[in-house]
């Protein structure tokens, strides 16, 4: 056994790793392949980075990845799910995100921010998104723009979250822009990055924007989310100034760029699987709903989030140590040919559909889940039903991201 726990005979050496960094570089074939070679082994393996001497056991199988999300005493999210974990005075400055905190303070947090997605709210924000999809429609038959990205995509889920938050039509764009400076200057390549650069100051002054929303919101409160979240409830909770900056970053993040990733990979795989397409608008309100499931399954836009072990545990077959980290791979849990027959085909009427797409369940289960269904749903049936020769026109342009299956362009025409 290793200082680690980990037995040497269990250290994976026999293809290509993605604990390395030129993992994420392969085409996607490749990548897939790998995860395919090590679901058939008959346990997790530990994929060691040889360069920091740092690594993983990679979770890779369906069942698997499920169990560690539902075993939260011993699969903790705390200090971190993202890899490399946030530098200290990362989250100094800007709080900690719930995604990186476990119970008691995640619960607490959870309970408040939760009040975003009550019935009530939702249903507001229902109409939000039908008129706001009607609108970037509009805008992409009166401006013809090349990329569906940026100009559809992208568009929906930002403006959806600031009608929720509340924040005014003013300051929009210019949030925007702070958020692209920041998410360009933070990239995953840089993510190593340990001192402030540009892309974090553009977010310490998007929070600042946010916070200063917030103090306003506390002395003249209104129906929106920021006010319900500055407010005291009855048990006298509420969110600080920075804790609110903290989580409209993580909304921005976890609810903008996964919903613009799930629909830009949606057009391609509607414009790759003519068949699934064809079947798809002969009965949109029959196929809808699966379709939106299939590309979620397919395209998995959060490759991964990381765990730390509490205490020494044993999942499917592998010997875990208190300290060691795990990975869950849910996209590759999503081509786990245990669970979903012929996993590498894009069949919008699977059913059963279990896909891993929010997460394995447990508590920190994707909780803007029901609102990214109806976003994807709404837009879907406004595109096709408006634009019915939609496609793209050329293959996606990716980010190799280890985290993210990331959209950066994707030409289309109508
Ligand atoms: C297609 C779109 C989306 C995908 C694929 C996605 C995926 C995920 C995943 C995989 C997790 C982690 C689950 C876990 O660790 O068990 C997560 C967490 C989260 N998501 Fe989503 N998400 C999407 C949209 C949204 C939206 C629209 C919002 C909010 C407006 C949102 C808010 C959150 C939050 C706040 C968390 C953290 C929950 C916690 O730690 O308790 N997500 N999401």
């Amino acid at each position: 056994m290793s200082a680690t726990g980990v037995s040497a005979q269990s250290v994976f050496t026999a293809g290509p790793n993605p604990a390395e960094p030129e993992f994420w570089q392969l085409p996607a074939e490749a990548q897939a392949a790998a995860f395919a070679r090590l679901r058939a082994l008959d346990h997790p393996v530990y994929c060691l980075d040889s360069r920091t001497g740092k690594g993983f056991h990679a979770l890779v199988r369906h069942a698997d990845v499920v169990a560690a999300s539902r075993t939260p005493e011993v699969f903790v999210s705390g200090p971190g799910v993202t890899t490399p974990e946030p530098a200290r005075w990362v989250r100094a400055l800007f709080g900690d995100s719930m995604v990186n905190l476990d119970d008691p303070r995640h619960a607490d947090l959870r309970r408040i921010v939760s009040r975003a997605f009550t019935p009530r709210l939702i249903a507001r924000v229902e109409t939000d998104i039908r008129r706001i999809a009607a609108r970037v429609v509009d805008e992409v038959i009166e401006q013809r723009p090349e990329d569906f990205v940026g100009a559809v995509a992208a568009e929906l889920p930002y403006q959806v979250i600031c009608d929720m938050m509340g924040v005014p039509e003013r300051q929009r764009r210019a949030i925007l822009t702070e958020v692209n400076r920041a998410s360009e200057h933070t990239g995953v390549k840089r993510s190593r990055l340990r001192v402030p650069g540009r892309g974090l100051l553009a977010l310490a002054r998007m929070q600042g924007s946010i916070a200063a929303l917030g103090r306003e919101r506390r002395r003249r409160p209104t129906d929106d989310l920021i006010s319900a979240l500055v407010t005291a409830d009855v048990d006298g909770r509420r969110l600080g100034a920075r804790e609110l900056g903290a989580f409209f970053s993580l909304l921005l993040v976890a609810g903008v760029e996964t919903t613009r990733n799930a629909l830009a990979h949606g057009l391609h795989l509607l414009t790759t699987h003519p068949e699934q397409r064809a079947l798809l608008t002969a009965d949109l309100d029959g196929h809808l709903a699966g379709a939106v499931e299939e590309i979620l399954r397919y395209a998995t836009p959060i490759i991964q989030f990381r765990r730390t072990v509490a205490a020494d545990h044993v999942l499917g077959g592998a010997q875990l140590a208190k300290g060691d980290k795990v990975v869950l791979f849910f996209g590759s849990a999503n081509r786990d040919a245990a669970v979903f027959p012929d996993p590498d085909v894009f069949d919008i009427t699977r059913s059963p559909n279990p896909h891993l797409g929010f997460g394995g369940g447990g508590p920190h289960f994707c909780l803007g889940a029901y609102l990214a269904r109806q976003e994807m749903k709404v837009l879907l049936r406004e595109l096709l039903t408006r634009l019915p020769e939609i496609r793209s026109t050329a293959e996606p342009e990716l980010a190799h991201s280890s985290f993210d299956h990331r959209v950066r362009r994707l030409p289309f025409t109508f």
